[in-house]
């Protein structure tokens, strides 16, 4: 017998990471595709999951999360970006960023609102706004400093136009804002009174000593920003899911509201983990970004001797890097996973109006030497 699924999720095709992580499987390949740390984050930090475990802490945390994550979230971005969300209404422990943005969108988007979105993005805006009715409106960031062109963004917003989303830093191409560009976007939404959802799962992820800037700190825009983060990305444990909504309170309401009808609420040792994790932050992340700076730095070198030439991101695990004129992402990425057993992703799939993505590929350097080590001697094998 067959059922009828929802129209809803027709418009939802198998993700590449699927796709591409079933032939890394199949292939026996190295996998420089799969957007997460193949290693893991700190053991001291896994013990007081433990902890948390042993002392009861298990049963249904409060929908909006645990007291000590909010305090401690609330006191992290006062004591790094000078910024105060109140942990009693201003703040949300969710599902990973990823419930953060649905919930977020699902609150803001009406049938037919649209939504401004710089390609290439992350993936689950589109699906998000989609599902939520809504109408996304593409800005390309071109190669190759990932600029926009301001005149395009502006012809972008119309008077339908509800929301922007900016990941910042940025997946996939490791590009970080500057004020100057977090200013144009600013300036605009704040001329066309549009909401801004600020994706800063890698905020802690820069290089270079280049500074990562939360568009919420720029004038005006606090109070029309969602900023999302992720715990996942900042301890290395993207598997425990645990992110949060920092916004003013009615936002935060609206993204509560969803969030009591699907997950209601977050698993309770993580939190309290992440909480004790938070206080931690300052002796934990300059050895952190040491390690993702070497990680960085050494795929740049290594690529410089193969057809592919790296593109520098300053910030997230992603590097982008040209491929040969000859080539086009989706057949190379096969070839490669096929015939070089190297996994990348290709990244016309984060592009909706341009074709700068055909020839590229996205590679994660989120991994251990030896995975960096043996991917790109694969890569650099290839030959045409
Ligand atoms: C830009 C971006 N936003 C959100 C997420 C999802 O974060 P989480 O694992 O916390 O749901 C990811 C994960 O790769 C990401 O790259």
């Amino acid at each position: 017998m067959t059922f009828n699924l929802s129209k809803r999720i027709e418009q939802i095709p198998e993700s590449v990471f699927t796709t591409m992580s079933r032939l890394a499987v199949e292939n026996n390949a190295v996998n420089l595709g799969q957007g997460f740390p193949d290693f893991n984050g700190p053991d001291w930090l896994i013990e007081e999951v433990f902890n948390a475990m042993k002392q009861g802490k298990n049963q249904y945390a409060p929908s909006i999360g645990i007291l000590t994550l909010r305090k401690n979230i609330s006191q992290l971005y006062r004591s790094i970006y000078d910024i105060n969300w109140s942990f009693e209404n201003e703040i949300i422990v969710t599902t990973g960023a990823t419930e953060a943005l649905f919930s977020a969108i699902h609150s803001i988007i009406n049938e037919g609102d649209e939504v401004i979105i710089f390609e290439p993005f992350y993936d689950s805006y589109i699906y998000d706004v989609l599902l939520a009715n809504g109408v996304p409106k593409f800005v390309t960031l071109h190669k190759p400093d990932f600029s926009f062109r301001v005149d395009r963004f502006e012809k972008a917003i119309t008077d339908k136009t509800k929301l922007i989303i900016l990941n910042n830093p940025h997946n996939p191409t490791g590009k970080v804002y500057s004020f100057e560009e977090l200013k144009i976007i600013s300036d605009l939404a704040i001329k066309h009174n549009l909401i801004v959802i600020s994706d800063e799962v890698y905020e802690f992820l820069t290089y270079d000593n280049v500074n990562h800037i939360p568009i919420s700190t720029l004038p005006g825009m606090k109070n029309r920003t969602i900023t999302i983060s992720s715990a996942g990305k900042t301890f290395g444990f993207t598997g425990w899911k645990i992110g949060w909504a920092c916004a003013n309170k009615e936002f935060i309401k609206g993204i509560h509201s969803i969030r009591q009808w699907t997950t209601f609420a977050v698993n309770t040792p993580c939190q309290h983990a992440i909480a004790y994790g938070l206080t931690k932050i300052n002796e934990y992340l300059p050895d952190f970004r040491k390690l993702y700076q070497a990680k960085r730095d050494f795929i740049i070198k290594e690529l410089k001797d193969s057809l592919f030439a790296p593109t520098i991101p300053y910030g997230s695990y992603f590097i982008m890097v040209d491929i040969p004129q000859s080539k086009n992402d989706m057949e190379l990425a096969i070839e490669l996973v096929k015939d070089y057993k190297v996994a990348t992703i290709p990244p016309s799939v984060f592009y909706s109006i341009s074709d700068e993505g055909k020839s590229m590929l996205r590679l994660c350097f989120a991994k251990q030497d030896h995975t960096l080590k043996s991917g790109i001697k694969r890569l650099k094998e290839y030959k045409i």
